[in-house]
């Protein structure tokens, strides 16, 4: 049925993807039968709208804004999303990006379904099973939909509050719309938000631009890391004096209690863009302190995996990372190649179920690449050779810098043909894609 069709790859070049096995993904569905819990409808369409600075923009929305509205859900929540394309020519999926959603919901065009084409829809559901900050994306010309505004934040809370209040909530998309540069969500300034001193804050950070590897420097406050890719950390420690750096896709959640003075996140590394938090939303930007970039090997404490860099595991994969001159859908240029092969050629890596799979992935090139794995959260084990200390970290979006290397462990629990490719889009869509394949 969908298994062999146009494979989205990033790019808007159309390749058949010749699917080496029988496994029916319309078999890895969400329940279909019972009431779902929370229903959403997603319309694509082209739009105009106007940037916070008064300029105007063409962009590919979902319900005619840019981000697309914030999925909101509860853990456990059975979820229907019902994705309608009005108008956008290539097509449209929706691709739930950290959610480790059953295969045939995942989003991808080519590979768990078609893409949808103008007046058409399609359905999606899931059980979010996991917690955490998350966004959705179209995953059909990825590299241009993503860019045009294809995308919004999906954010799954706990089924139970945990403790206190709930608190504040702030979550902050970073992305570039046009040659103004950088903004957060449509706003390419300070924006000023009143909170309440003594009230728990947590800010969601969401990175979506291509290229950029984007800092963020919180002032006025110390501050813990509470999760990063959508995943809580072990027992974190406060922090001061220290930025963080999130490549494309990467989302990390900061927490904090509220002081009676102004606290600033400043994205970038300067008092031009940001978010000041005060009791009555007036104050002056605290200055910005010397920091340090944020070390997520040593950071909290350990806690219990189910794979450690001592497992007994069942695959071992090597994943080198690298660039190379050649042609592309008949263009001369940079490819972004795994294991020296460009997308059909990469390699598709085979396990079974319950595997426990260890990647070693290596950047010999020359740029950095955001490696995202799609169904799955992998367990960083060592970085350049130092195993990792801290708080379980498990990323989605894994930023390889050159000559860096990882080992990352994940446990095959999600049967499927799952993508595994660098978020950096225009690397995808010149090669740097892969699969990752139960048989
Ligand atoms: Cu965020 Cu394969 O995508
Ligand atoms: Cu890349």
């Amino acid at each position: 049925s969908m298994t062999e069709g146009p494979m989205d790859f990033g790019g808007g070049i159309e390749l058949v993807h010749n699917k080496t096995d029988a496994m029916s993904v319309a078999m890895l569905t969400g329940p279909r039968e019972v009431k779902p819990d929370r229903t959403f409808t997603l319309t694509a369409e082209k739009k105009t709208v106007t940037l916070a600075s008064g300029k105007q923009i063409d962009v590919w929305s979902y319900n005619g804004q840019v981000p697309g509205p914030e999925l909101r859900m509860k853990q456990g929540e059975l979820v229907e999303v019902t994705l309608i394309n009005k108008d956008i020519e290539v097509g449209a999926t929706i691709h739930w990006h950290g959610l480790d959603v059953p295969n045939a919901e995942d989003g991808v065009a080519g590979a768990t379904q078609d893409a949808v084409m103008p007046g058409g829809k399609h359905v999606y559901r899931f059980v979010a099973e996991q917690t955490g900050t998350f966004w959705y994306h179209s995953h059909q010309d990825s590299r241009v939909a993503v860019q045009m505004g294809l995308f919004g934040a999906l954010i799954v809370e706990p089924a139970i509050p945990s403790g206190k209040s709930s608190g504040e909530d702030v979550t902050v998309i970073t992305h570039v719309w046009d040659e103004q540069g950088l903004s957060i969500g449509m706003e390419t300034g300070v924006q000023r938000k009143q909170i309440t001193p003594g009230t728990p804050v947590r800010i969601r950070l969401i990175n979506t631009q291509d290229w950029v590897r984007q800092k963020y420097v919180l002032a006025g406050t110390s501050f813990q890391v509470a999760a990063l890719d959508g995943t809580d950390l072990h027992e974190p420690s406060d922090l001061q004096d220290t930025h963080l750096i999130l490549t494309t896709g990467g989302r990390a959640d900061l927490t904090f209690l509220m002081p009676d003075h102004p606290v600033f996140l400043s994205v970038g590394s300067d008092k031009n863009l940001g978010i000041l938090l005060s009791r009555d939303g007036t104050g002056d930007i605290p200055d910005i302190p010397k920091t340090e970039v944020f070390d997520p090997i040593h950071y909290g404490t350990p806690g219990d995996t189910l794979v450690t860099a001592n497992s007994d595991f069942d695959r071992e994969f090597d994943l080198i990372l690298d660039n190379k001159l050649g042609f592309y859908d008949g263009q001369f240029g940079s490819l972004y190649t795994m294991n020296g092969e460009v997308f059909p050629n990469t390699p598709m890596f085979m396990v079974q179920e319950g595997d426990l799979v260890k990647t070693t992935i290596t950047n010999r090139g020359a740029v950095d690449h955001p490696m995202h794995l799609h169904g799955h959260h992998m367990l960083v084990l060592s970085y350049n050779g130092e195993l990792a200390t801290g708080s379980p970290w498990y990323s989605d979006t894994l930023d390889v810098q050159p000559g860096d290397t990882y080992e990352v462990g994940f446990v095959a629990d999600n049967p499927g043909l799952w993508m595994d490719h660098c978020h950096n889009l225009t690397h995808a869509a010149v090669g740097m894609s892969m699969h990752l394949m139960y048989d």
